[in-house]
Order: C-alpha cells, then sequence, then structure tokens
C-alpha cells in the first residue's frame, strides 16, 4: 500500500495509472490539479448548516443536475448547484487525463460536498467514517463495478485525516468467509434466490422504488457494516496514516481500499463506477477476489 505522488499535473509523459490504483494504492496531487476558484471555495465553507439543516453530506447528481441532503434558500441553493456542477465537471475532465482508459466506460456516479469536521460526528454505526470500512452503496448496486473516488481537500488550514489498511484482498481473504460469503453466494443462487433476484427487476422496471441487488452487492453492503462492526479489525488490521493537506487532491478505489476518515472538514468529491472490464487487471476487482474464495458466481 502506498500514496503515489504526482507533483506536477499534467506529466510530461503519459503513465498508465490503472495498476497502482488497482493494486489498492492511492494517487495523490498535493496541490489541487485543476481550476476550481478560490471564491467557490470560500462559498461553500461559509454557509451555515448549523441547525439540522444538512443530511450526513450535501449530494449532487450530474444527471440530473440536483443537489440533496440539504435545505438552504433559493439563491443560496442555487449558486451550491452551480459550484458542485463546476467540481463535478473540472474533476471529470481532469480524471478523464489522468485514467483514460476507464474514461470511455465509466459511470458518473453522485459528488459530494463535505462540510462538517469528521472528529467527534455523532453517526449511527454504519454511518460513521472514522471506523475503517469498504465503500458500497446501498441504492446504486454495482454488479460488480468498481467505486473509484476524487477527493479534494478545500479547507484552508486543516489537513483532511485519513487511515488506510491493506487492500480488500488481503482484509476478504482473512474476514469474508466470517462475514457470510458463503452463505450469502449460496443463497443468490439457489433457486428462490434468482426467482427473488427477477422479481426484484421486474418491479424495478415497472418502476416500483426496488433495488435488486446480485449477490455481490448484498455482499458488499453486509462487510462494510461488518468491518465497522468488527473490534478485532478495527484494533488489529495494519494501519497507514494521511494527512492530506489544504488544496490537495487524490483519487483511489474505495472498495479496494478500506479507509476511514478520523478529522477534516470541507472536502468534495465525485464518485465514478468504474466498468470491471476496463481494468489493467480484472483479477483485482472485489467481485473477481470473492468469486475465487466462495468459488460461485456473484452476479
Ligand atoms: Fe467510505
Amino acid at each position: 500500500m502506498q500514496f503515489v505522488t504526482i507533483d506536477s499535473w499534467p506529466t510530461t509523459k503519459p503513465v498508465d495509472y490503472r495498476p497502482e490504483l488497482e493494486d489498492g494504492n492511492v494517487l495523490f496531487f498535493p496541490s489541487t490539479p485543476f481550476a476550481f476558484p478560490e471564491k467557490s471555495k470560500e462559498f461553500l465553507r461559509n454557509i451555515n448548516f448549523a441547525g439540522g439543516s444538512i443530511h450526513k453530506n450535501v449530494a449532487y447528481r450530474p444527471a440530473s443536475d440536483r443537489v440533496t441532503g440539504v435545505e438552504l434558500e433559493a439563491s443560496k441553493s442555487e449558486r451550491l448547484r452551480a459550484i458542485l456542477r463546476e467540481y463535478s465537471q473540472a474533476v471529470v475532465q481532469f480524471t478523464a487525463q489522468v485514467l483514460p482508459q476507464y474514461a470511455p466506460y465509466w459511470k458518473l456516479d453522485y459528488a459530494s460536498f463535505r462540510p462538517l469536521e469528521e472528529e467527534n460526528r455523532h453517526l449511527p454505526v454504519n454511518k460513521r467514517n472514522d471506523l475503517i470500512h469498504t465503500d458500497a452503496f446501498p441504492s446504486r448496486p454495482t454488479n460488480g463495478d468498481l467505486i473509484m473516488r476524487v477527493f479534494t481537500n478545500i479547507h484552508p488550514t486543516k489537513t483532511r485525516n485519513w487511515i488506510i489498511t491493506d487492500p480488500f484482498c488481503i482484509v476478504a481473504e482473512r474476514y469474508a468467509r466470517d462475514a457470510g460469503l458463503g452463505k450469502i453466494a449460496e443463497g443468490a443462487n439457489s433457486g428462490s434466490g434468482r426467482i427473488l433476484h427477477s422479481s426484484a427487476r421486474l418491479l424495478k422496471s415497472m418502476g416500483l422504488p426496488v433495488v435488486p441487488r446480485s449477490a455481490y452487492d448484498r455482499f458488499m453492503l453486509h462487510f462494510h457494516e461488518y468491518l465497522k462492526r468488527n473490534g478485532d479489525f478495527q484494533k488489529n488490521t495494519p494501519k497507514y496514516s494521511f494527512n492530506f493537506p489544504p488544496g490537495a487532491t487524490w483519487i483511489t478505489f474505495t472498495d479496494i481500499v478500506p479507509h476511514s476518515v478520523l478529522s477534516g472538514q470541507h472536502a468534495l468529491e465525485q464518485t465514478f463506477i468504474i466498468a470491471r472490464h476496463s481494468m489493467a487487471n480484472p483479477a483485482n476487482a472485489p467481485i473477481a477476489i470473492l468469486e475465487q474464495l466462495c468459488g460461485e458466481p456473484m452476479v
């Protein structure tokens, strides 16, 4: 596990960064490698989120150009939307230059703004950011594709402090069976499991609010919480800490790289769903590792 520092962007020679990311490393740009005006950062930092007007984070949905998770007066919410749109577009353009092999096949997911201090947040266990975990989205199953996220620390002075641990292949080898991998894979591949999944897909196609989840998505969702609740893992897994300075941007697969955020305030983030077939080494995809461990197909 390592942090791969890219001091100046663009680089003089094109580099294929996929193997670094897929091995569970973090691409680290010490200063913001794309244009994002100071005025926009200032506006974001100065929004007053006191009084419970915010959900966990503020989310921006590029596909529908919508902001969710926050209630603000109309003029402020319009400006917020414009700034998050601007950030999202700048990150997409930049990331397509860094990782051109992924870009033609990725699915653009949500962007988010994380305005609250992470230290001492009072959140339920499954939402806590300070416990080491792999990411999985309850409402957006990936069917074996991967979650890649680009973060930017926009705090003027404070670092954003992360802990990461060994990549998914090592953590899964140690804990996936105990987390119930065999049972979840078998259940999904059984006759009744297949009928249930087909029915969920049918209901979704009819417009009902149902989320059909593959065995992979069910496991990953469960594993996210399993790791957070596993005292042995939290205590004994090797910990590599990194304090991302103000202005830094970093890219990583947050399903391959178990991570936690101990402190920091005011971060922006854009998520990409990376197609498994566009990986340099598809054997590093969590789904490939899980299928190898349980001997069953998981989508
Ligand atoms: Fe996370």
